[in-house]
């Protein structure tokens, strides 16, 4: 047996759970009509393949039809999930890893204009601030049909194979019941603790009488919602012994802290710049004080982290979650020595957020995750070896040298700068955001692994790279900061990466105009505030940051708020003119022909960027296809075979920034699907 304390099994109940990682419960919107069907399966079983003891599935499955999902949910109230989830459970009990499915009642965590129209429900009629819902409060004959729903999604999983289940009270309704923040209902229902838990035992109770004692149910639960009038760490720790004492629960899965507020469930959630680890002791703590199995998930993104946690007597499972969405081989790659391989979970936290806005979970750096069925984690090795020169070492530049390595090609890489990084290294200036140097750091250590030669400081051009004699192409040299934009005064504005690099000192008070949305010009903000000067920061588009999804929002909005930065939206920048010392920045509107003045000393513009593609137009007349790409298959994962000038000697391709202003998923992926069918 392996001495790491990671690969002790761990018993719970009669359940032999093969190491102590497991994926904490996650929606990633992977359904298809409420189901989970392939694409939600094939996901699971990648992470089962990759040696992780226990996946509980799902997140937040809906138990009712009055719990409309929020971000894509499992309908688990529906008899035809039986079917999806035997097949998901069978498929991954092939590979020895147990699954459970979290099921919930959303409350009022949810929107009421979702599935059947139905009312959303809860224990008091405020709404949730994040999902806007403002709920009905429930009656008595609410509360029968919700436990009953509850007893009847816990059955149907355990017709369908499952090890367990896992019931979500924080922030979903029984916590809504639980917490005075939200109950405003008369005893039975309301009042002191035990009426405010009643409505928990009752469905716990309820499930127990249906599935037996021997199926294996937990609870998710806050135990400190760290809020003055909510659940108290006291109250909390009474909550824990009720449930202990209740005999209801064979396992506790730790939170600590509130959802119903981005700004909360960033720190119940930690992303990239926040601490790691942060609520682990506090795990520890109700794991001392119960005795019960205790799981707990919050920014362990390394195995060492997870390693001191069950050494230390933390935790009994330790939930590495966004690590296994960025890397699903977590445990196979300790196993074989490679620890070090390990694809790191950089924070960016783009999977949650993007559930958040309607779409489904994607790692920001690797692609291959949400997408296991067209375009799998593994690169096979190609059995044409050829020789590729990539242009430019930024995100999209260094996945194509490391999968073009992989492929087993000759692969050679320019880059202008003294380093790799490319716009990664200029985001990571911010000490926040310096964890994004991780999807930089790792695939460098992959392309010295692959033999990559580097050229740096190299400002490749066409004799550069036709000296090589290449068989492809790649130009993956990026963008630049757009500098026009306005009718007048381009000339006297400096950009938010003038900023950042710091090539433009802050000014004392400062006009932020924002016309990409994205992280640019909220770094430049705050490196601008954090000197004293004012900053304003203006958009058209009605949101602020727009590009910037809102848990990665949360740090740069607590540090913008704290230095008095103010936002203003609908408003477009026309022209800057210079008077005296100062510059006049004049305002417009897209609503009307209103405009107004700002004056100030300094006006930065964040534009979005322009292709960098002097080389590659130079390059294009010499190569074989001219620069086209097949884009069908381009998405089938085909190879690609176009000729347009039979006299070409390589073929030329631009991926990422170099071709339009996209994003580091848009580089890294453009650069995977191309090289690993090259
Ligand atoms: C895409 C995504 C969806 C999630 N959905 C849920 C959910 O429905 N229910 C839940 O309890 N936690 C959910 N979580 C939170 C995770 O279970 C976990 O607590 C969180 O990601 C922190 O752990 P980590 O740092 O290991 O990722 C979600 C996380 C992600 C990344
Ligand atoms: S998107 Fe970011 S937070 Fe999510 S798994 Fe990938 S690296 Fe981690």
């Amino acid at each position: 047996m392996s001495a790491d304390p990671l690969f002790q099994p761990y018993k719970l109940k009669h359940l032999e759970l093969k190491n102590r990682l497991m994926l904490s419960s996650h929606e990633p919107a992977y359904a298809e009509d409420g189901m989970p069907k392939e694409r939600y399966r094939a996901y699971h079983a990648e992470r089962a393949r990759g040696g992780v003891a226990l996946t509980m599935t799902a997140g937040s499955a809906s138990v009712s039809r009055d719990s409309p999902p929020a971000f894509n949910n499992i309908l688990a109230w529906k008899d035809e999930v039986v079917g999806w989830m035997k097949a998901l459970t069978d498929e991954c009990h092939d590979h020895g890893c147990a699954v459970m499915i979290q099921l919930t009642h959303l409350g009022r965590r949810t929107r009421w204009d979702r599935g059947d129209w139905l009312p959303s429900v809860s224990a008091g009629p405020d709404r949730e601030v994040a999902h806007r819902a403002f709920p009905k409060v429930a009656e008595d004959w609410d509360i029968a049909r919700l436990i009953r729903d509850y007893a009847d999604a816990a059955e149907r999983m355990q017709a369908a194979g499952l090890d367990g289940i896992e019931l979500e009270a924080y922030g979903h309704l029984m916590d809504q019941f639980w917490t005075p923040l939200v109950n405003r209902m008369e005893p039975p229902w309301g009042g002191d603790l035990g009426n405010r838990m009643r409505f928990a035992l009752e469905v716990l109770g309820a499930i127990r009488a249906r599935v037996g004692p021997d199926f294996i149910v937990g609870i998710r639960y806050s135990a400190d919602e760290c809020e003055a009038g909510g659940v108290s760490a006291e109250e909390g720790r009474e909550i824990t012994r009720r449930l202990h004492d209740s005999g209801l629960v064979d396992f506790l899965n730790v939170i600590r802290g509130r959802i119903d507020t981005d700004a909360a469930l960033t720190d119940v959630i930690p992303v990239q710049g926040m601490r790691s680890a942060p609520h682990l002791d506090f795990a520890g703590q109700v794991r001392a004080a119960t005795g019960l199995p205790t799981f707990h998930a919050a920014k362990i993104q390394d195995v060492a982290t997870a390693r001191h946690a069950v050494a230390s007597g933390l935790l009994d499972m330790v939930g590495m979650t966004r690590a296994h969405i960025a890397d699903p081989h977590i445990v196979a790659k300790i196993r074989r020595g490679e620890e070090d391989r390990i694809r790191p979970c950089v924070g960016a936290n783009y999977c949650l957020d993007r559930i958040y806005m309607g779409g489904s979970a994607l790692c920001l750096h690797n692609p291959s995750t949400g997408r296991e069925l067209e375009l799998p984690h593994a690169v096979a090795r190609s059995d044409a070896p050829r020789r590729v020169v990539v242009i430019g070492a930024g995100p999209g530049g260094l996945e194509a040298a490391r999968v073009a390595s992989l492929r087993g090609h000759e692969v050679i890489v320019h880059e202008a700068a003294p380093g790799a990084g490319g716009q990664v290294r200029l985001t990571a200036q911010t000490a926040r955001r310096a964890e994004m140097m991780s999807l930089i750091d790792w695939r460098l250590a992959e392309c010295d692994r692959g033999g990559v030669q580097f050229h740096y400081n190299s400002y490749a051009e066409a004799a550069t790279v036709l000296a090589h004699d290449p068989d492809v192409v790649i130009v993956a040299t990026g963008g630049m900061a757009a500098e026009e934009g306005l009718r007048a005064g381009n000339e006297l504005c400096v950009t938010a990466w003038d900023i950042l690099s710091g090539d433009a000192q802050p000014g004392s008070s400062v006009l932020i105009w924002d016309d990409a949305g994205d992280f640019a010009a909220l770094q430049a903000a705050e490196k601008i505030a954090a000197t004293g000067a004012s900053v304003e920061i203006v958009t058209r588009d009605r949101n602020i940051a727009s590009e910037v999804m809102s848990m990665s929002l949360t740090p740069s909005l607590r540090e913008l708020q704290r230095r008095d930065v103010r936002f203003t939206p609908t408003w477009r920048l026309d022209a800057v003119r210079r008077d005296g010392n100062a510059l006049i920045a004049t305002l417009g509107s897209d609503f009307g022909d209103m405009s107004c003045e700002r004056r100030v000393t300094q006006v930065v513009t964040n534009l979005g960027t322009r292709p960098l593609d002097d080389l590659y137009f130079e390059l294009k007349p010499g190569s074989a296809n001219l620069g086209e790409v097949d884009y069908e298959a381009l998405v089938a994962l085909a190879p690609q075979t176009v000729v347009r000038n039979p006299e070409g000697r390589y073929k030329l391709f631009r991926i990422g920034d170099a071709v339009s202003s996209r994003n580091t998923h848009a580089a890294i992926l453009d650069a995977l699907r191309l090289v690993r069918v090259l």
